[in-house]
């Protein structure tokens, strides 16, 4: 089992855990699929998106999975593909926003050795933006629950502290590009690997 979370500020308490897989979290927009595999390139290990991980198990979309059989059928089976990628090792993992809200998630984090687990943060304008930007490609994921703005900014506060409590580290990625989020993950994480 791994080392109690640590406050935020301190991402690493003593004795380190060597850290085998990064474990990248935060709501709809923060850039977790694209910060991640900017990471798991310099770091040179593989990045695994766990919403594509379920998309190719289950032979649909999210979307697809959500309309047809509602969102505690996709919850499950992010479970599933969240359990199996926590073995796995070299590698870079970005959740999707909401994997956040199983209890059992959590503690699958939290029970984790060789585990580190980054909440990439921005305020709810900031992501809403990034979201509506990505939803003009024809090519984007569709996002069953981005809702409005106002939903979407009280879906995140509702979340919030879920990241929050989950996270060894946290990076503010409001004013970054993602090359600079990746940067700053790679730069707090590169002793310990
Ligand atoms: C969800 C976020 C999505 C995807 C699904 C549910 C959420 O992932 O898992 O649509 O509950 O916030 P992204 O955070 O990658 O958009």
């Amino acid at each position: 089992m791994k080392h109690p979370k640590a406050p935020i500020a301190d991402p690493f308490p003593e004795p380190r855990d060597r850290i085998e897989r990064l474990v990248l979290t935060g709501f709809m927009g923060s850039g977790k699929t694209t910060v991640g595999r900017l990471l798991a390139a310099q770091l040179g290990w593989r990045f695994v998106d766990l919403d594509e991980e379920i998309e190719s198990f289950a032979g649909r979309t999210v979307a697809e999975i959500f309309a047809e059989d509602r969102e505690d059928a996709f919850r499950r089976l992010e479970t599933t593909a969240l359990q199996s990628m926590l073995h796995g090792v070299a590698l870079v993992v970005a959740l999707g926003g909401g994997a956040v809200l199983s209890a059992s998630n959590r503690k699958l984090l939290a029970m984790s050795s060789g585990t580190l687990t980054v909440f990439l943060r921005a305020s709810s304008s900031t992501l809403y933006a990034r979201c509506l930007r990505q939803s003009a490609d024809p090519q984007a994921a569709i996002r069953p629950l981005m809702g409005n703005s106002e939903a979407f900014a009280e879906r995140l506060a509702r979340r919030e502290d879920l990241y929050r409590e989950v996270a060894d580290l946290l990076i503010d990625t409001s004013n970054q590009t993602p090359e600079e989020s990746a940067e700053s993950v790679f730069r707090a994480v590169r002793s310990t690997l």
